[in-house]
């Protein structure tokens, strides 16, 4: 049975579906909640619950501090609704491009690619539709383990959804990917979701910052702005991190990628090796960045993702540091 949730405040509300979060129900209507990981760690998604019954999915999450807690704060991400409610939460009426579909997928391939990453390729039967740099949420076949993944192709008629997963030792979801699935195996793919992706009508240069398997949502990143209308006339700077050689791969496509827009550069960065290293920059990521773009990067949009210690040095760097607009650097945390 649905549940019916009202905004507090504002004449909008939306249905939800039993078993389904207050945010995914208030995407899957058009709405626009302000979130980012849908995981219940960054506490973008909080909100005051005014009326009704609600389920919390994680009492635990990090995403909410004691603080928030002793105020009644909730994260719509974990908040399942047990009865129609009131809510007060920040929502705009801008609907996203790709309302969010929870649909099965089957494993079709694993392709290694690192002693710790690989290409996961899964296939549904409705079209891929998501813009470049948006995530999915997989829930593993137990119907428990759920976890976010960011695609590393673009969309697609033909149901196919890449990607670039690394494993964490010891992780739920990646010991499980990693270790038991086969190909052939069934999932829930519920997606897309994030709002780090590509704007097709922002003619800046680009620049793309990934880190580990942050390289998936980067590589859709250029691959979409090399699908755009006019990408001969565009420039694409892709930095790409990991703490040596070994832990960095650049995927296939970014060749044809390279064809078609008017420059794509690329650029290395090792954080523990010195030795060995070829061309690569000797540091961290955001650094090359900064040393290769320079104050040059507020002429940039730039893109990022990857580990939360990543992203927060880049804001550090870029933003704070060298005055880029804190709108011009778009990710979706990783947490
Ligand atoms: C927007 C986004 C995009 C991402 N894209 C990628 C990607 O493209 N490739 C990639 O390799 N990784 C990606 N990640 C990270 C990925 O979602 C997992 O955190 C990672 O694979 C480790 O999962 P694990 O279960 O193996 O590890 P674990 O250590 O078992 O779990 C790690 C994370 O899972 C989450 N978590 C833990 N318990 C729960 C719970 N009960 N409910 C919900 N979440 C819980 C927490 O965020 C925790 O940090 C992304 C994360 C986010 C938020
Ligand atoms: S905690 Fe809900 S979106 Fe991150």
């Amino acid at each position: 049975m649905d549940h019916h949730v009202s905004v507090v405040g504002t004449d909008l509300g939306f249905a939800c579906a039993e078993g389904d979060t207050l945010l995914r129900s208030a995407l899957r209507a058009g709405l626009s909640p302000t979130y980012e990981c849908n995981s219940g760690s960054c506490g973008s998604c909080r909100y005051e619950l005014v009326e009704g019954e609600m389920r919390d999915l994680r009492p635990d999450a990090p995403g909410l501090t004691a603080r928030d807690r002793r105020k009644g704060r909730r994260l719509a991400c974990q908040s399942e609704p047990l009865s129609s409610c009131s809510v007060r939460i920040a929502v705009s009426e801008q609907p996203a491009r790709h309302r969010p579909v929870r649909q099965t997928a089957d494993l079709r391939e694993i392709n290694r690619l690192t002693h710790d990453m690989a290409e996961f390729v899964f296939a549904t039967r409705r079209p891929a539709a998501f813009s470049p740099g948006q995530y999915a949420m997989i829930t593993l076949p137990d119907g428990r383990t759920e976890r976010a993944y960011s695609m590393s192709n673009i969309g697609n008629c033909h149901g196919n959804w890449r990607f670039v997963i690394k494993r964490t030792p010891g992780g739920s979801a990646t010991s499980v990917l990693f270790d038991h699935l086969e190909v052939g195996a069934t999932v829930v793919l519920d997606g897309p979701y994030g709002n780090a992706h590509l704007r097709e009508d922002d003619d800046r240069k680009i620049a793309c910052v990934g880190g580990g398997s942050g390289i998936g949502a980067m590589t859709s990143i250029v691959l979409g702005a090399a699908a755009l209308p006019d990408a001969a006339d565009r420039t694409v700077h892709l930095f790409v991190g990991g703490r040596t050689t070994d832990d960095i791969v650049l995927p296939e496509s970014l060749e044809l990628a390279g064809r078609r827009l008017g420059a794509l550069h690329v650029r290395t960065a090792v954080s523990e090796q010195h030795d060995d290293a070829g061309d690569a920059f000797r540091g961290f990521v955001h650094e090359a960045v900064v040393a290769d773009l320079g104050d040059d990067v507020t002429d940039f949009t730039c893109y990022a993702a990857g580990p939360p210690a990543m992203t927060d040095a880049l804001a550090r760097s870029l933003v704070i540091d060298r005055g880029l607009d804190a709108e011009l650097l778009r990710f979706d945390r990783f947490c």
